[in-house]
């Protein structure tokens, strides 16, 4: 994902002699210990930290005995499980008119199927949209056979639900003029998708092809099994709250703990989960503050922000109103020498908090950019619930190049850049334990916030990376087929 021109684009160069000055021998290292110890917790789990997986959990329960050993006397912990599916698509197959296999992709939600055959029933196309609606099925009947329908415009679904409803018993859904590859799997969309219809989606070469042939008139009969599997995962978030100050004026600070399945996700998300254990232990110099300090470690981040998503969605209103700010860390470790930091969100004029936190990044000598967020970490929950946010990034090329991948391991953290966030992070909390001045009040609750889980790009702070490159797709799914 890039970010476009409008943004301040200021990117800081700096080398491990201008932060010399800023670097903690021990801070550095007990973040190296707790990112080292993560390490072994996913090299010991199958090589990751995955929602879903042994190690997420074994992560949780480390981080829990960390704070429990280290703050015993200072903060309390809990842990708030949630459940989320799972969805699995396990047979996906075509038999074409020439009893050929066509390459075929099945939603999620697709309706069991071991075969179904019939005979294909063309559809108009229409430039805004085709069969997006029951009126478009004025004077055609489907009924006993399956629907081919140009993708777009609107969701695969719908289109599947006003073919059911005409009596189609399957459909098949061939790509736009643009797009001749099949890549893209549509999500499930709502509960009540599941199980429509059954679902196939071809290519455009396909879908061209057989359009000419019925339209010369030839009866076209296919065999479309799909097959799909839901489970409920369970897993967890782990909450941390100080003993001291008034839980009615609360401040959190999160990170997530998961990583992606592909690697042990040490950048991607263990560096912001080490920062808030030693954040905390900065901040314990202060025996008395009268605000109360939490602090989260998400759970299933990668897979679309659900542990954050379901802690603001548990919050009752009463709740809600005790907590005044979300402070929020996700990769904030890279490894030089072209580190830059980002602070989201971008227009900071009435945010006290975010301003401590460049300010002590500037006398650090880094000039962070300021950038909105493009709802890609777990501040997208509170932003869309409407409590003021800041988020902090530090990236780099080296760890871009491991996001997500097996290579994001301990080699690509800079534990200079790790410590300066920890500072930052520190220094603003320091300016709020005591009074919420400068803290914005909280806004009204956005209408809604669209989350495409695992398809969903990671962030907007990532940019010119090569590795950010493949995900950069991700911001046009909007304007891809639905
Ligand atoms: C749908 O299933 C595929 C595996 O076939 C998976 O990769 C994808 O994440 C699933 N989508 C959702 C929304 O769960
Ligand atoms: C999904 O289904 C495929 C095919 O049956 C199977 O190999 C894979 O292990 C399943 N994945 C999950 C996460 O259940
Ligand atoms: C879509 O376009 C057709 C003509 O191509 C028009 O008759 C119809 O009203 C349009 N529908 C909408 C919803 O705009
Ligand atoms: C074509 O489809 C692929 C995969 O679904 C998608 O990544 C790409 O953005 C699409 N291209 C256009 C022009 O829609
Ligand atoms: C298909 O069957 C499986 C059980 O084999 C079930 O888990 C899944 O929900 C079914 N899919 C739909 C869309 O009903
Ligand atoms: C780890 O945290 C950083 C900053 O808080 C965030 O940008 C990144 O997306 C997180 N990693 C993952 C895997 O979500
Ligand atoms: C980082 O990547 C950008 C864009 O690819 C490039 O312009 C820059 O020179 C790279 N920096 C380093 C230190 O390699
Ligand atoms: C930034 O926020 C301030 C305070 O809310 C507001 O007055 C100002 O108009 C905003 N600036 C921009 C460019 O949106």
């Amino acid at each position: 994902m890039k970010l476009t021109t409008t943004i301040l684009l200021v990117t800081s160069f700096f080398t491990s002699s201008t932060v010399a000055d800023q670097v903690d021998d021990a801070l550095q290292a007990r973040l190296r210990k707790t990112l080292t110890d993560l390490e072994a917790i996913a090299r010991q789990n199958g090589d990751n930290r995955a929602a879903g997986y042994p190690g997420y959990r074994a992560s949780l329960d480390y981080m829990k005995k960390q704070i429990d050993t280290r703050f015993a006397n200072s903060y309390t912990t809990w842990i708030q499980e949630f459940q989320f599916p799972v969805y699995n698509v396990t047979l996906e197959t075509l038999k074409g008119p020439d009893g050929d296999d066509v390459i075929v992709k099945t939603p999620n939600w697709s309706a069991n199927t071991t075969g179904i055959t019939g005979s294909l029933f063309d559809t108009p196309v229409s430039a805004n949209g085709s069969m997006c609606t029951l009126a478009a099925w004025d004077g055609l009947d489907p009924t006993g056979k399956i629907a081919f329908i140009q993708r777009g415009t609107c969701s695969v679904s719908s289109k599947a639900r006003f073919a059911k409803e005409k009596g189609a018993i399957a459909v098949i859904i061939y790509n736009q003029p643009s797009n001749t590859t099949l890549t893209m799997r549509p999500s499930v969309e709502l509960d009540s998708d599941r199980g429509v219809l059954p679902v196939g989606l071809v290519t455009r070469e396909v879908g061209e092809a057989w359009k000419q042939r019925l339209v010369a008139g030839e009866d076209l009969k296919v065999t479309l099994a799909a097959h799909n599997t839901v489970n409920s995962v369970t897993s967890w978030n782990l909450l941390a709250q100080s003993r001291t100050g008034d839980p009615n004026n609360a401040i959190l600070s999160g990170a997530h703990l998961d990583s992606v399945p592909e690697g042990p996700g040490i950048e991607d998300n263990g560096s912001g989960s080490a920062a808030l254990l030693e954040v905390i232990d900065a901040l314990s110099k202060y025996t008395e503050h009268k605000n109360a300090l939490q602090f989260a470690w998400w759970g299933a981040e990668e897979l679309g922000l659900l542990g954050s998503d379901h802690y603001v969605n548990s919050l009752t209103e009463a709740e809600a109103a005790k907590l005044k700010l979300y402070f929020n860390y996700d990769m904030v470790g890279a490894i030089g020498p072209d580190v830059e930091f980002g602070i989201q969100p971008k227009n900071i004029t009435d945010n006290g908090p975010a301003k401590r936190m460049v300010a002590s990044l500037e006398a650090a000598g880094i000039k962070p950019y300021l950038a909105e967020g493009a709802g890609n970490s777990d501040y997208a929950p509170f932003q869309a619930a409407g409590f003021p946010f800041v988020s902090l990034y530090a990236g780099g090329n080296k760890t871009g190049e491991c996001y997500h991948t097996a290579c994001d391991d301990i080699t690509v953290i800079g534990f200079d850049t790790l410590a300066l966030s920890v500072k930052a992070a520190t220094y603003a909390l320091e300016g709020i334990i005591n009074s919420l001045e400068g803290v914005p009040l909280r806004r009204p609750r956005l209408q809604s916030r669209t989350v495409t889980p695992a398809t969903m790009p990671k962030r907007l702070a990532r940019r010119d990376s090569h590795a950010h490159h493949q995900h950069s797709s991700g911001c046009a799914h909007s304007a891809s087929p639905i």
